[in-house]
Formats: structure tokens, sequence, C-alpha cells
């Protein structure tokens, strides 16, 4: 599931996404600019992940999107992050730095908009928990997101 490839730190500024995460859904995502997701490791496999984030040199767990989103049926491939506990805001034109730690599942379609936010709120939890064990925890110190 290109674990070998985990973790992954990356970084971008903040662009406009179709802006359904907050309106939507109630989970608002920033969304990385193309380049970065053409730089992103050919065998790291789409799906969800989770990891650390740094913006403004606060520290957040995260939930990371990486694909086509299949039940809005994009057309470029993307990657959305969800920063945990983090208030509304705007984060467009923000320099956004992330460790992708590691991978919860394949992106997938639902019948209705409230199962994905279901989903998402799952992938939330196993995010929350798996970044507490001390191995990846320690994660959220790394030079890379503070410096
Ligand atoms: C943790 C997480 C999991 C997601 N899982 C799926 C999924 O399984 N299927 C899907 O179609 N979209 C998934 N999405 C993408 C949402 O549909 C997307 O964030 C939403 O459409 C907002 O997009 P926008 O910012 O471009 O408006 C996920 C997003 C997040 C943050």
């Amino acid at each position: 599931m290109g674990s070998q490839i985990l973790p992954h730190f990356t970084s971008g500024v903040i662009v406009k996404g179709f802006g359904r995460g907050s309106k939507v859904l109630g989970i608002p995502t920033a969304n990385f600019p193309e380049s970065v997701v053409e730089d992103l490791p050919k065998d790291l496999v789409t799906g969800i992940y989770y990891g650390w984030a740094s913006l403004h040199r606060q520290i957040y767990k995260m939930v990371a999107s990486i694909g086509w989103n299949p039940y809005y049926k994009n057309e470029k491939k993307s990657l959305e992050v969800h920063l945990l506990h983090k208030s509304q805001g705007d984060l467009y034109g923000e320099e956004l730095k992330m460790i992708i730690v590691g991978y919860i599942r394949p992106e997938k379609d639902f019948s209705s908009v409230e199962e994905l936010i279901q989903e998402i709120r799952n992938d939330i939890t196993i995010a929350e928990e798996r970044l507490e064990e001390a191995c990846l925890n320690k994660l959220k110190k790394h030079d890379f997101l503070i410096k």
C-alpha cells in the first residue's frame, strides 16, 4: 500500500477547490496546487491518508484525500487536506507543510452525501488514534514542520 514510501514530506500554497468541503460537507479541506499533486511519488496509491501538517508554525493532525473523488467524479487528481481541530477560516494563499504518515483506505463512491460524511468522520477518528502511537506521534516535532 505504498507504505515503503511513507512518511512522505510535501508542502505547497493552498489554492481554491470547488468549495464543497466546507459548504456541502461541513468538513473544510485545503487543496494543493496541481504541481504538488504531480510531484507525488508515482507509487503512492490514491486513497485516504493521515499525518501531520503545519500552518503558521502551528501543528495539526490531518486527513488527506489523494485522487479523483469518485463521488464527485473529478477529472483532475487532487490532494485535499482537512486539518483536525482547526477553526474554520480561509486558507487560500497560505503555505501548508505536511508529512503523510499512513494509509487508511481507498477512495470510494457513495450513494449519498451523508455516507461520504460518515466515512470521513470515521477517517478522522482513525487518524486521531493512530497519530497518538509513539513512533508516529514524534513526527509532529520534525524539523520539516517546525522550521
Ligand atoms: C478524509 C477525506 C476522505 C475522503 N474520502 C472520499 C471518498 O471516499 N470518496 C470521494 O468521492 N471523496 C472523498 N473525499 C473528498 C471529498 O469529496 C472532497 O474533499 C470534497 O468534495 C471537497 O472538495 P473541494 O474542496 O474541491 O470542494 C474525502 C475527503 C477527505 C478530507
